[in-house]
This record gives C-alpha cells, sequence and structure tokens, in this order.
C-alpha cells in the first residue's frame, strides 16, 4: 500500500493548512465521518446557521449543500465562503420559484410568509422569515400573526402544525426526496424486526411516518436523543450519515436505518479530497451573492436567529 495516500494523511494536510490559511470548516452532518472530524462546528442546519454568524476565520469553506453555503455568504458578506462540491444543491430549494410564490402571496395576503432555511437567497427576499427543522415550533409561535403561509415542506409544516393548532396553515405540495422515501410499511417492518429499538424520525419524513415515532426532531435533535438516553437500540429515520456517525459515538448502542435508501447524494458528494482541494485554492466554488438579493434575504435570517 505504499503509493496510497491514507486518509490520515488527508486529514492532517488539511488541519495544517485551515491553520496556515485562516480557513474554518463548517460540515453538516450528512457529510461522511472523516469531514466530520477535520471540522471546526458540526451541526444541522439551525446550529451551521447560528456558527457561519460567529466565525471569526478570514474564509469559511462549507460542506454541504449550497442553501447553507449562501446562508454563511449572507450572514458575512466580508468572508470568502466556498461551498465544497459546486453541484451540491438541494432539491427541495428548487421546488418554488419567486413568480410561483409572488402568485401565493397574492393568494393568501394576510399570511406571513414562513420558509424552510432549506429555500434559495432569492426566494428568501421575498419571505418574512426563515425557519430550520430544529427552530420551527418556537418561531412560528413567537409570530404575532395567526395565519402562516408555511413553504415549501408541506411534511415538515404538518408537523408545526400539530404542535401550534391555534393558528392557521396553508401549505404546498413540496418536500424532501430523500427522507419521502420512508413509508409506513417501512417503520411496521423495522419495529417487527427490532421490537425494542426507539424510533427517531426527522420531520421531513410523512407524517404517517412521523406519528409513529418516538421522537421526532431535527438531525442533531436525533442524535442528542441517542446518546443522551440509556436505551441500547434506535431505528434511524433520517439520512443513513447519521447511523454512522452514532455508532462510531455510542459503540455500545445499535442502530438501525429505517430505510437503506435514504441517502441524499448532494450531501455524498463531497469528498475529503474536495475539502482539501478548498483549502488548497483548487476546488470548490466560491459564492458570490448580488448586494441586493444578501440584504433582502439577511432580513428573513436575521429574524430566525432574533426569533430563535
Ligand atoms: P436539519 O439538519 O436542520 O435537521 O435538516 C436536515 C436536512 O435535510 C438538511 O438539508
Ligand atoms: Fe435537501 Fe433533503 Fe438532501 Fe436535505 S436531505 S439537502 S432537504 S434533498
Amino acid at each position: 500500500m505504499d503509493n496510497i495516500r491514507s486518509l490520515r494523511d488527508v486529514q492532517d494536510e488539511i488541519i495544517r493548512l485551515k491553520k496556515e490559511k485562516d480557513i474554518c470548516i463548517l460540515a453538516h452532518v450528512y457529510q461522511s465521518h472523516d469531514i466530520l472530524e477535520i471540522a471546526d462546528y458540526t451541526g444541522d442546519s439551525y446550529g451551521l446557521s447560528v456558527q457561519a454568524a460567529k466565525s471569526e476565520a478570514s474564509t469559511v469553506i462549507m460542506c454541504g449543500v449550497r442553501f447553507m453555503a449562501e446562508t454563511v455568504k449572507i450572514l458575512s458578506p466580508d468572508k470568502k465562503v466556498i461551498l465544497s462540491s459546486p453541484d451540491a444543491g438541494c432539491p427541495m430549494a428548487e421546488q418554488i420559484d419567486t413568480s410561483l410564490l409572488a402568485g401565493l402571496k397574492k393568494r393568501y395576503p394576510d399570511h406571513t410568509v414562513v420558509c424552510y432555511i432549506n429555500t434559495t437567497s432569492e426566494l428568501k427576499t421575498l419571505c418574512d422569515v426563515c425557519v430550520t427543522s430544529a427552530s420551527a415550533v418556537k418561531i412560528i409561535k413567537n409570530i404575532e400573526n395567526d395565519k402562516i403561509l408555511f413553504i415549501p415542506d408541506c411534511n415538515l409544516g404538518a408537523w408545526v402544525k400539530e404542535q401550534i393548532p391555534e393558528k392557521e396553515f396553508a401549505f404546498v405540495q413540496g418536500g424532501c426526496p430523500t427522507h419521502l422515501r420512508m413509508t409506513k410499511n417501512m417503520v411496521l417492518k423495522a419495529k417487527e424486526a427490532h421490537p425494542d429499538a426507539k424510533l427517531l424520525i426527522h420531520p421531513e419524513c410523512l407524517p404517517e411516518v412521523s406519528a409513529l415515532a418516538d421522537y421526532v426532531g431535527s438531525t442533531t435533535g436525533i442524535m442528542n436523543y441517542a446518546k443522551e438516553h440509556d436505551h441500547k437500540e434506535y431505528i434511524i429515520g433520517t439520512e443513513n450519515s447519521i447511523t454512522e456517525h452514532l455508532q462510531y459515538e455510542c459503540p455500545d448502542k445499535y442502530f438501525y436505518p429505517l430505510s437503506k435508501d435514504c441517502v441524499c447524494h448532494n450531501m455524498k458528494l463531497t469528498s475529503l479530497v474536495d475539502v482539501l482541494n478548498c483549502c488548497n485554492g483548487t476546488g470548490g466554488e466560491e459564492i458570490i451573492l448580488e448586494d441586493d438579493v444578501r440584504e433582502k434575504a439577511l432580513r428573513c435570517i436575521n429574524t430566525m436567529l432574533e426569533l430563535g
């Protein structure tokens, strides 16, 4: 194996370069374990947004998908922000464009427009506030208006609505193609195979899947639940990298993916070598946003950070 560069060598080179070049690496928890190991901060979409606002480094590499790198740029316009893999987009973020939203606003003129953070910067310019899976319930409770237009994920929306029955919600038919792969039938089979396991589900799943869960929450919410509870076995209803990270963190517990197909191919586009190339200045894509878009989208994200 003399000619093969080890993963450890690449990680060491990244760690050296990020110190030398004042780089901060943010990684969403759907990234692979070797990337989480070299990141300065790992977390869910909400945690990453908060961290993006705090980081003091002059360059930030976002290992995740495009809307996440755009969020960093919106919050830190003076930093150089690099998306680790230029092709990594979120299909849900592309489901609604500005003209469709303009039509919805005409149809629901009295509603406060709440968008999931998984949307483009352009779309955020037309929304009142954005939310993440971890912050949605708290933020929407804090909005004065009782009429909410929630876009684009109607499954996350239905889960939020269940917890805030006093408000009136309007939805569109959007959602995450990865989480929609998990069905009620899969849950019933998994429970039969692992009768003692707790079922942990992400709220992007179908309502009939979430309804059977012992816990519903964001990606870090799911990881924290499994780490903090004494229970031995867990069925994981979110992207399968969470199962893998939990196996590293809790070697005495058992984690079963609800579906072997729950893989987000966009999140999986980034490799450790891509991160090294970003550090070397030979890879990734620098995120550039027009001032007008950035300023308007900033209001939407800042309102989330204030209310959350
Ligand atoms: P969270 O990390 O906010 O739970 O979101 C999951 C997801 O699908 C990110 O794209
Ligand atoms: Fe988008 Fe779903 Fe992938 Fe998250 S898991 S980036 S919501 S496609």
